[in-house]
């Protein structure tokens, strides 16, 4: 193995370079310098860099830099920079101190978790600069940026026939394919990036309710119901997120000797993805009710003000909870959980097909299940399905229509009803659950409540309104004859 080169830049000698070197930055150089890279590494604080190549300096080649100016003399051109640092004004800030230093071909890679407008602004400017900038999403966190991330990069296909082999070559791979594909111009890669980050927030709202219902339903303990994620990670549910549940629910706090899950305070943070794939959701007008009931429910969690009202002056009236068959509960909880999955899943990509045609950004959602399948925090078993159904029609317009979704959903209806319907008969909250149900029989419902809104808002607003036997809009004169009218 080639020793690290100590301090000093050589030029043009690293074939990429990373700026930032927090975790995910740190690990992935030393992924890039594992798969043989000569990479250049540079952080604002040099002991940062200096700590790199002490530790890990043994696994490739590195160029450390104590500047920018030596950071980009010491890559080869075209030159393949990655940022690594906070999304916002932190990255904004890196970008203007690196572009004047770049020249004509040189590629920026933004890698953190940027909202993607910014990176459709950044791609714009610099590509003004004749330079080429790529918003990649970058999911697996710390672990999954050492040994294989799933990996979501935009901007243009030159840009990707340049950086591409790079990236796949670190990423995750799943029956040897890379976790790695070009997503789409400008900021199509973050965008992705953000819908995954708002399935994994449904993916964990959703599992979290399991967990509810079967602790407050069986009375069971924490490692008891890890026992059976355990289980169900052997099935349909097999995913990470399923896994390092059954993982949590079974630790034990050392401190106090109780199951660790009681003694983590209930109020769920967020860094902002999810409200972003919600504000999304809303503008492109995707009923992502799973995921935004999700990200509600985190807010929730935090207002410990109002629960504190709630709790002195709501009463539950419910009746205590006796379950009969606690092996059939189990099992129409598992049922309930992938269908609502399953619900969860078709409206994110939903809201990527949107997208894609709102922005033209030509994305295949069936390459992004690909790449979820493996790195990513949403990684599972059924990406392969969903991987498979956008092969059997690109156009889909409902995942959930697909006939292998359409029967696995089918196939746990009664069960996911009498689970929706025992947690609001014995007052558990499970709003994931139940938006989904409430989704499912929406979007197969042959006549909604709609029509009755449509008359409402034509009555208090002269909004018009169309009709189920002849084209065109109408109004109706309500407070007058009632004659209705051309609109
Ligand atoms: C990933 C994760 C990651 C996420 C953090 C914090 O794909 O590796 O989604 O990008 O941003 O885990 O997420 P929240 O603070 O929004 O829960």
């Amino acid at each position: 193995m080639t020793q690290s080169t100590g301090l000093g830049a050589q030029a043009g000698t690293a074939q990429i370079g990373v700026t930032g070197l927090a975790v995910m930055g740190r690990n992935l150089a030393r992924n890039l310098a594992r798969h043989g890279y000569t990479v250049a590494v540079h952080n604002r604080s040099v002991a940062r860099t200096r700590s790199l190549v002490a530790q890990a300096g043994d696994e490739g080649v590195f160029v450390p830099c104590e500047s920018l100016a030596q950071f980009v003399a010491s890559l080869e051109r075209p030159r393949k920079v990655v940022v690594m640092v906070k999304a916002g004004a932190p990255t904004d800030a890196v970008i203007d101190e690196l572009t004047p230093l770049l020249e004509e071909g040189d590629i920026v890679v933004d890698a953190g978790n940027a909202h993607y407008p910014d990176t459709v602004r950044r791609e714009a400017a610099l590509r003004e600069l004749g330079l080429r900038f790529v918003g990649a999403g970058v999911s697996g966190g710390e672990e999954g940026a050492l040994h294989g991330p799933s990996i979501m990069p935009g901007g243009t296909c030159e840009a990707y026939e340049v950086l591409g082999p790079i990236l796949e070559d670190i990423a995750a791979k799943v029956d040897g394919v890379p976790c790695c594909a070009y997503v789409g111009p400008d900021g199509a890669g973050h965008f992705v990036k953000m819908v995954h980050n708002g399935i994994e927030y449904a993916d964990m709202q959703l599992i979290g309710e399991a967990y509810d219902l079967l602790r407050q339903g069986l009375g069971a303990s924490a490692g008891e119901i890890g026992e059976v994620f355990a289980r169900w990670n052997t099935g349909d549910l097999e995913s990470f997120l399923i896994e390092i549940t059954a993982d949590v629910l079974s630790h034990v706090d050392a401190e106090t000797g109780a199951a660790f899950v009681d003694v983590v305070a209930d109020q769920a943070e967020q860094k902002g993805t999810g409200r972003w794939t919600v504000h999304s959701g809303l503008d492109l007008g995707v009923p992502i009710t799973a995921i935004a009931e999700a990200t509600f429910a985190r807010a929730l969690s935090g207002a410990t003000a109002g629960r504190q009202a709630a709790r002195a002056a709501l009463p539950a009236h419910a009746p205590a909870w006796q379950v009969a068959d606690r092996d059939a509960f189990v099992e129409d909880v598992r049922q309930a959980l992938y269908a609502s999955k399953v619900v969860a899943y078709s409206q994110g990509f939903d809201q990527i097909a949107a997208a894609s045609a709102e922005h033209g950004w030509g994305i295949d959602r069936g390459a992004m299940a690909r790449i979820w399948r493996g790195g990513c925090i949403i990684r599972a078993r059924f990406l392969d399905r969903i991987t498979q159904a956008y092969e059997r029609d690109t156009d889909l317009p409902l995942l959930l229509a697909d006939p292998y979704f359409t029967d696995a959903v089918a196939s746990g209806l009664a069960a996911w009803r009498r689970v929706v319907a025992a947690a609001a008969t014995h007052g558990v909250p499970t709003p994931a659950f139940s938006s989904a149900l409430a989704y499912y029989d929406a979007v197969r419902a042959p006549r909604l409540p709609a029509a009755l809104i449509q008359a409402q808002r034509d009555y208090f607003g002269a909004h018009t309104y169309h009709r189920t036997d002849k084209d065109g809009a109408y109004h109706t004169d309500w407070s007058g004859d009632r004659t209705e009218s051309n609109a």
